[in-house]
């Protein structure tokens, strides 16, 4: 197979770790441990794509995303560490109260970007403008796609299913569903091209966080078939390859309702691990609600905890006014 480079950053391999609930047996895999920094999947894509912008003699990384994206944080921690420019387009305005993912790519010294949802559409060709700017003062650019999702760094997930299937051969009852958050597709689309090249007997399940599960059906078909093509992998992937559940995120992708927090407070309360409000935390209560509550078919689960922990304090005071301390006490939690 012919695998492009990588440069080392992510703590990799990630452990797995169990957990019950209702009496079930769940792994986590888990991808918040890739770092402290850059902690969550994006880690894994961007080695793949750090390479390819240094390989390039890039000077300035310049990615996009929401206002609390994951991947725009963990691409200006990225950059901060290689000694490169970075440059970040968030779609919205400056929030009032600057925290979160925001806070820390600030810290990293990205410089923030913000436009409007139409903008963010074309947002190569507003890039573009820059880049030129930036070619003028001897500067040059590489654009990473949102998410990192491009067939550059969705190896981050194809080799995610290398080091799963080693960590497997030691587990006697192996997963028969593995679900993980998909947001801009690439992280699902790396899982099915590795299921089929390194042979993975597990059902791969996407809960989408936006748009529909057609339109992920497309995405990730279309990007792991593109990669296939580009690294002559000789494999093809169709839709039956994945499974979506669809409708886990009808408050919107920036909100989460409150039965999905106390839940997820619950499971915090119960096991220490943390789930985010736009991924992670809709994904696991997807999980739980169509195969647990719902007693749809498997026999063993396991959830990739993809990150996501900083955008929790943008959320702060709904996860601990739905923990058991009440409204009153959260508050003076929070002020305290
Ligand atoms: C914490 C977290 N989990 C999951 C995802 C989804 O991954 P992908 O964009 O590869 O679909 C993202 C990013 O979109 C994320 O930030």
């Amino acid at each position: 197979m012919n695998l492009p480079n990588k440069i080392e950053l992510a703590n990799l391999p990630t452990p797995i770790h169990t957990m019950f609930y209702e009496g079930f047996e769940i792994l986590i895999k888990r991808d918040d441990f890739t770092g402290t920094e850059w902690s969550g999947n994006k880690i894994r894509k961007l080695e793949y794509l750090a390479f390819d912008a240094l390989n390039k003699k890039a000077d300035v990384l310049l990615t996009c995303g929401g206002v609390q994206s994951n991947h725009a944080r963990a691409t200006a921690c990225v950059a901060a560490k290689l000694g490169l420019r970075c440059i970040l387009y968030l779609r919205g305005s400056e929030p009032k109260t600057v925290d979160g993912n925001l806070a820390l790519s600030k810290l990293f010294g990205a410089e923030i970007k913000y436009v409007t949802a139409e903008e963010y559409d074309q947002i190569y060709s507003v890039a573009e403008k820059d880049i030129k700017k930036l070619s003028k003062q001897g500067l040059k650019s590489y654009f990473i796609h949102e998410g990192g999702s491009s067939e550059v760094g969705i190896w981050g997930y194809i080799e995610f299913v290398n080091e799963l299937q080693k960590q497997l051969r030691k587990i006697k009852n192996k997963p028969s569903h593995i679900i993980t958050a998909v947001g801009s597709g690439g992280t699902l689309a790396g899982l099915v091209l590795g299921k089929k090249l390194y042979n993975l007997k597990s059902k791969i399940i996407g809960v989408n966080v936006l748009k529909t599960s057609g339109d992920f059906e497309k995405i990730a078909v279309d990007l792991a078939n593109k990669c296939s093509k580009k690294y002559k992998l000789g494999v093809k992937v169709n839709s039956k390859d994945f499974e979506i559940l669809d409708g886990y995120s009808t408050e919107g992708y920036e909100n989460i309702t409150d039965e999905k927090v106390s839940l997820l407070t619950e499971i915090s309360q119960e096991t220490g691990i943390i789930f985010d409000p736009a991924y992670t935390g809709k994904a696991f209560y997807g999980m739980i609600d169509h195969f647990i509550y719902q007693a749809n078919e498997f026999n063993k689960l396991m959830f990739i905890h993809t990150g996501g922990i900083f955008g929790v304090f943008a959320k702060m005071k709904q996860y601990i006014s739905n923990s058991e301390f009440g409204l009153l006490d959260a508050e003076n939690i929070v002020r305290s």
